[in-house]
């Protein structure tokens, strides 16, 4: 929400006769720390959903748990498995340079993905296995409190908006995400397969770029 909009929200507010609002009290990024690591303790033998069975690693999520924005892809492939760490294949190579065309590193943002556990395969989460799942990213959110969120693909994008419309329409739309500016791009996968996409990706990390410094 832009500090105009927040404004005009608080305002309104006011008119209408409450003269309180509660914010939640600022917690430090030790914490976050603290309770992202009692998180991921809490849901490291995860049985809720069949995904559970040919896990390895839990793949978390991972970066910097007080960052202003949030990264949120699809799921695992045989690499995160492997490893425990987001975007650590092809697709996280790929990302790397995404994110460095805008200046920022892995170090500033955080990284999770819808479903926590590799989809055999890797096709897509079934909607069990994203329900199962979806509290923990739920809860990562509320924990980290992102300013902006950068969500790769259409799969993460119809999730956690609930519906079932096409990439150009999130991209275009831009509807915001918990009251939180978000943006929605190409999968690094996608771009792989796809050349023409980038200067499309491109168009939308430069208005990720702008929303995002100056926030
Ligand atoms: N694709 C994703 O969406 N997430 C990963 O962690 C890896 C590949």
């Amino acid at each position: 929400m832009s500090k105009r909009a927040l404004l005009q929200y608080l305002e309104l507010i006011q008119e209408s006769g409450i003269d309180h609002v509660f914010t939640p009290a600022p917690v430090s990024a030790e914490d976050k720390i603290k309770q992202l690591a009692a998180l991921r303790e809490e849901n490291l033998n995860c049985t809720k959903c069949p995904l559970a069975e040919g896990r390895i690693e839990l793949v978390f999520g991972s970066g910097n748990p007080d960052a202003k924005a949030m990264l949120i892809g699809e799921a695992p492939g045989d690499n995160e498995n492997k490893t425990g760490l987001p975007f650590v294949g092809a697709a996280g190579q790929l990302l790397d340079k995404m994110l460095a065309a805008i200046n920022l590193t892995r170090d500033e943002i955080y990284i999770a993905n819808i479903v926590k556990c590799r989809p055999p395969e890797n096709r897509n989460p079934a909607p069990e296995e994203k329900i199962a799942c979806l509290p923990i990213l739920l809860e990562q959110i509320k924990i980290i409190r992102p300013k902006i969120f950068l969500i790769m693909g259409l799969v993460a994008a119809q999730t956690l908006f609930a519906k079932n419309e096409n990439l150009g329409w999130f991209r275009t739309n831009r509807p915001d995400l918990m009251g939180t500016p978000t943006y929605v791009t190409y999968h690094p996968a996608a771009l792989i397969r796809n050349q023409n996409w980038k200067r499309p990706a491109w168009e939308d990390l430069q208005e990720f770029q702008k929303t995002y410094e100056s926030l």
